[in-house]
């Protein structure tokens, strides 16, 4: 059978025991362990996939953790997370038109898409019965699939750092520019100010503004990725250098920076994957007409605001959840043309995946981390492997 990481209540339950509670000293890979799975039956329309990479994301964090909700004990006491890879098409259904063996696909995470295509639910997640794919092979259905761009320029890590962080970036970027437009035309305002605070997604969020010629700031604590978006033109701000916005003074230093950065304007689109004291430095960073937008709550899931002062400033607070089957193939066309994600210094083994999940959870990452599954890489990713 192949293996397969699983999360247990009982094992998140005994963490918790062993540090009280406190969910600062949680040590993640104590909860998540490697497992074998049957998987179900290949049908019709499904895929059957051998993975070959992933990457780590930060919902296995909350689903460890359960800090949002308990969302291991609400799906019946075990999941099996991860809901971003690439793989390896091993075996296709009677009625899969659309993929052959030797293909290599990524795979997004909308759980169940609602009227409109957004998701009701997260694959592997809260999406009942889903199975994730933090595994050596996986059993999906072929509409969560996409063609992964080999000839995009990315190497396999890079590509494997996106499935999940692009299409949420692509998404955020699409509304929070939309709705400034509908405040201020291309013709008043050309070009605008973005900033993003520290992570992937954010990073991601930034390159979709540079390419677009606006103006990007990138506000993260990490020296090293700073480093590495201040090479595609996208300013760096220490966030370490205002104390990560831990007091009134520090959220003052960092005001007159930004204003110094903008020539007195502000950020006109804001993205805030992190909230807690975040938040408020970023509102209070925002220019007239601004956009504030999230997906995220990795510090806080709830915000306080002034609603008499957003009103008067004309800003807008937007929220989205990742992106709609048709956004998501939208955003793979932009793998290495926009999209160059930074990778963490170490791809770590399959058996090393806890390990990545605790480092990410401590904050030590200098990039998107990856975890290489497969050995044997197939000969049309060979060269990208390196
Ligand atoms: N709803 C959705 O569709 C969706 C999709 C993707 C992600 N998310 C959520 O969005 C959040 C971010 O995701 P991501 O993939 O961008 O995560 P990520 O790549 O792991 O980045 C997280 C970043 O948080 C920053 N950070 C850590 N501790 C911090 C602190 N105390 N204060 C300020 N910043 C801190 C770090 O940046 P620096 O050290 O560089 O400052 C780190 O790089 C997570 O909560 C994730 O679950 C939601």
């Amino acid at each position: 059978m192949p293996r397969q990481y699983a999360i247990t209540a009982e094992a998140i339950a005994e963490e918790r025991k062993r540090v009280d509670d406190d969910l600062s000293q949680v040590d993640v890979s104590h909860i998540i362990a490697l497992d074998e799975l049957k998987l179900r039956d290949v049908g019709p329309h499904d895929v059957h996939l051998k993975i070959l990479a992933v990457s780590a994301e930060h919902n296995v964090d909350h689903a460890a953790l359960a800090d949002t909700v308990n969302i291991t004990d609400m799906r019946g006491g075990k999941i099996y997370p991860g809901n971003s890879a690439v793989g390896e098409v091993i075996g296709v259904g009677s009625s899969v038109g659309r993929f052959e063996i030797g293909d290599v696909v990524v795979t997004h995470c909308n759980g169940e898409p609602d009227d409109y295509g957004y998701p009701l639910r997260i694959w592997a997640y809260d999406q009942p019965d889903s199975v994730g794919w933090y595994g050596e092979e996986a059993v999906v259905g072929d509409w969560q699939i996409v063609h992964a761009p080999l000839e995009c320029g990315l190497n396999l890590w890079e590509i494997a750092a996106l499935p999940l962080r692009a299409p949420t970036a692509y998404h955020l970027w699409r509304r929070a520019m939309g709705i400034y437009r509908l405040k201020v035309s291309r013709e008043q305002k050309a070009v605008v100010n973005v900033m993003g605070f520290g992570g992937g997604v954010s990073e991601l969020f930034l390159m979709l503004a540079r390419s677009e010629g606006h103006n990007a700031f990138f506000c993260s604590g990490s020296p090293e990725r700073r480093a590495a978006l201040e090479k595609l033109g996208i300013e760096g701000i220490d966030q370490g250098a205002y104390n990560r916005f831990a007091g009134r003074d520090d959220v003052k230093g960092f005001l007159k920076e930004v204003k110094k950065r903008t020539g007195g304007q502000g950020m006109h689109i804001v993205c805030d994957m992190l909230r807690g004291p975040v938040f408020a430095a970023g509102l209070a960073a925002q220019a007239r007409q601004g956009v504030n937008v999230s997906a995220g709550w990795q510090l806080d899931t709830q915000v306080k605001y002034n609603s008499a002062g957003c009103s008067t400033k004309q800003i807008t607070l937007d929220h989205t959840h990742y992106e709609t089957p048709a956004g998501v193939a939208s955003a793979t066309e932009l793998y290495g043309a926009v999209f160059k994600p930074t990778i963490h210094k170490e791809v770590y083994a399959f058996e090393d995946l806890p390990r990545a999940m605790h480092e990410m959870n401590k904050n030590l990452m200098t990039g998107i981390p990856i975890i290489r599954v497969a050995q044997q890489m197939p000969e049309s990713v060979a060269s990208l492997a390196v």
